[in-house]
């Protein structure tokens, strides 16, 4: 971002602020898609942050959708209900037969219980629509189902003609960085479906899988390779042993790079030889993965750039907790009430993340910065209570 644009964001819009940038995400998205095989689709986990779906609804062949709330916004954003993968690991008897009577029927339906298996199968029965549904796969948690539920399913409903069950759903968790993890998940899928296809003979035609991507944050963390990382990762998926489509769900690894996160210092202290300053943002805007009490430094500029010797400062927010630190101990020279820090990589998982309720502070502006840095906002500083005066 150019010291330009940040000037006129700054005088534009007040502080806090989350800025994504529409052209590092495309970017983003072509960088993932050029390091994984050209038959790959890609799913994006819009739960990472709402705000940027239509942003690359040319380049997303879907979008997994785990609350009303999100459905709601990807209606309002007008993304196709055929890319839409109705997720989450509980979908509400009306959610389900609403959604799947409604004209904007989604491309699939996830199952995540025997039970909510039986809705959907009810919903596609009642309506005469031959909904697609995945069947999650658990990974040892309240989220879908073991290898025997999915099992009784296909063995029962293989040749229900009123449904399409289309294959497996699985994710097992987020920040995955070991290669060996991944090669044991793709052996236990191979071995999966290969026991669906010769034991119940049910050909899964689908497999979307959730790899958990890492995305590295902070300052003084190893490098990473990330081409060889997707390289070697593609040559584990090589080794899956059973021909079907895949789709990778991703969200953090997609959205994380184009968010920045504007907050101003306003008012600064040394208490006990500590530097304080308080921010007008804080811990329910902003939430980096790994940030335990603060102690990592994460990618981040101060605007305006300042000379001299730096200083250790705690930037602090504006809730009535001690645990309200953005960072611990982060040298900044010169630093002075009103001007700016601005964190970096903060497009997954902080503008849907953050406890944004607690103390009933404003929630984060949000704006949109175009291929051409022009800017569009999508929210205000929005209040979650009003002052009369
Ligand atoms: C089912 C499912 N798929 C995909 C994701 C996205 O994970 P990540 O952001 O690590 O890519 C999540 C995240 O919680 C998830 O629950």
């Amino acid at each position: 971002m150019t010291d330009a644009l940040k000037k006129a964001l700054l005088e534009r819009y007040p502080t806090p602020f989350y800025t994504f940038d529409a052209g590092v995400l495309r970017a983003r998205v072509a960088y993932l898609k050029a390091h994984l095989p050209q038959e790959i689709e890609l799913c994006y986990a819009v739960k990472a942050n709402t705000f940027i779906s239509p942003y690359i609804a040319d380049m997303i062949d879907r979008y997994e959708v785990c609350s009303p709330g999100e459905l709601a916004i990807c209606t309002e954003q007008a993304i196709a209900p055929e890319k839409l993968v109705i997720s989450g690991v509980y979908k509400t008897p009306e959610l389900i037969e609403g959604h799947i009577a409604s004209d904007n029927c989604a491309g699939h339906y996830t199952a995540e219980s025997l039970e909510q298996f039986a809705l959907l199968k009810t919903a596609a029965h009642e309506t005469g629509k031959k909904i697609k549904i995945l069947l999650r796969l658990t990974s040892g948690n309240q989220f879908g189902m073991n290898e025997e539920d999915i099992e009784s399913i296909v063995k029962a409903e293989k040749d229900n003609a009123e449904i399409d069950i289309c294959g497996i759903q699985f994710f097992s968790g987020t920040q995955k960085t070991s290669l060996k993890k991944y090669k044991r998940e793709i052996t236990h899928l191979s071995e999966f479906l290969n026991k669906l296809k010769t034991v119940y003979d049910f050909d899964a035609k689908e497999l979307e899988y959730g790899t958990g991507f890492p995305v590295y944050y902070f300052e003084g963390e190893k490098t990473f390779d990330e081409d060889a990382f997707l390289a070697s990762f593609t040559e584990i998926l090589n080794t899956l042993e059973y021909d079907c489509h895949i789709t990778l769900e991703l969200g953090r690894s997609i959205a994380a790079s184009c968010g920045s996160y504007f907050t101003k210092a306003v008012d600064i202290k040394t208490n006990h030889a500590q530097n304080y300053a308080i921010m007008d943002g804080g811990i329910h805007h902003l939430t980096y993965f790994g940030q335990f009490m603060a102690m990592k430094h994460p990618s981040h500029e101060i605007y305006p750039p300042r000379e001299g010797e730096p200083a250790e400062w705690n930037l602090c927010g504006s809730l009535c907790t001690v645990n309200d630190i953005l960072v611990k101990g982060l040298p900044i020279a010169d630093f002075k009430i009103g001007d700016t820090v601005i964190f970096k990589n903060t497009g997954a998982y902080c503008v849907t993340e953050g406890i944004s309720l607690f103390l009933s502070r404003a929630l984060p502006a949000v704006i949109i910065v175009d291929e051409n840095e022009d800017t569009k906002q999508l929210r205000g500083n929005a209040e979650t209570y009003k002052l009369n005066y």
